[in-house]
């Protein structure tokens, strides 16, 4: 008997073989179609116009932090040209930016520094006035949102008033020590953010970005301090939404060990599995 499907898949199964092989050529294009301007300064910011996109996938990240959520966004987006949207994003771009913060922003800040969650009220806020980038014509990855039951069900409301399927929620899942270790080495560069490990993913220059030369700094939240909080606070308040899309029928989980690239691999046929059913 066939596995109970996807609550919002089911429409995606009725293709026939030549379409199910267009999607599949899709998946393996990598077309780079978002910069993420909307997104991290909200409705001020202006994306570069994409060029038509014919397949899309809305798709939220879930795991602990430091599983490599960000890692395998920004595979998942170079490979699916969706938009990579991270709440933590939002929040450490507003910490560097050159305008005060307001006060609801500034009290966000603090909460992150200890590795304690924003307010869901802060939070929606943020969401909501950034709904349109649900909308975006590459699809979306959703990276650290939603993190709570309130924020998951504020959004599948959302997402049912303005139409917008949600193709599927992949669980990364890996053993804690490992996670403790991939944070404690974690470097970020400080202008582009990309992502790097001192043992396991280094930059060829030592301190350096390899894509703009930027300097690497280590986040404020990958304190030891901070991360015990982190993943504390993810068993209590994250972990529960395993079962809410278990129940929705849109979990994939996904071991993360490995390289990142077997991770890719791994999600990336998860991802077909259901797509092709
Ligand atoms: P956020 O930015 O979302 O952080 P997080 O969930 O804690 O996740 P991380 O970014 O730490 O880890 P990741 O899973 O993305 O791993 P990465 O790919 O970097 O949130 C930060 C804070 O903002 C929160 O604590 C909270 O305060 C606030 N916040 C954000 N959203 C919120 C919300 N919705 N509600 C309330 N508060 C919110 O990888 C980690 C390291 O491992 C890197 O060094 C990487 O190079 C390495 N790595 C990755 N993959 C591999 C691999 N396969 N093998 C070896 N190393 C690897």
């Amino acid at each position: 008997m066939r596995a109970r499907l996807p609550y919002r898949l089911q429409e995606r199964h009725f293709v026939s073989w030549k379409q199910s092989q267009h999607l599949k050529m899709e998946f393996v294009k990598p077309p780079d179609r978002s910069n993420r301007a909307a997104w991290l300064e909200g409705p001020s910011g202006r994306c570069t116009p994409q060029p038509g996109v014919v397949r899309r996938l809305r798709l939220i990240l879930l795991g602990a932090p430091g599983v490599g959520k960000g890692t395998q966004a920004d595979l998942l987006r170079k490979h699916l040209g969706a938009c990579h949207l991270s709440t933590g994003d939002v929040f450490r771009a507003a910490a560097h930016s050159i305008c005060e913060p307001s006060p609801a922003m500034a009290a966000a800040l603090d909460f992150m520094r200890r590795g304690e969650l924003v307010p869901d009220t802060t939070v929606w806020e943020m969401v909501r006035e950034r709904s349109q980038c649900l909308h975006c014509r590459g699809g979306f990855i959703l990276d650290g949102f939603p993190r709570t039951l309130m924020q998951a069900e504020s959004l599948k409301k959302l997402m049912e008033d303005e139409h917008i399927v949600l193709d599927a929620v992949i669980n990364y899942e890996l053993p804690l020590a490992e996670i403790v270790e991939r944070l404690s080495g974690r470097r970020t560069c400080e202008q582009c953010k990309a992502v790097y490990h001192i043992t396991r993913q280094p930059s060829r220059d030592p301190g350096g970005c390899d894509r703009c030369g930027g300097k690497l700094l280590q986040r404020d939240d990958d304190c030891p301090e901070s991360v015990k909080v982190r993943l504390e606070t993810y068993e209590r308040s994250t972990a529960p939404l395993i079962q809410f899309y278990r129940d929705l029928s849109v979990l994939l989980p996904v071991a993360a060990t490995g390289s990142p690239e077997e991770i890719f691999a791994r999600t990336a046929a998860s991802l077909e599995a259901i797509l092709h059913g």
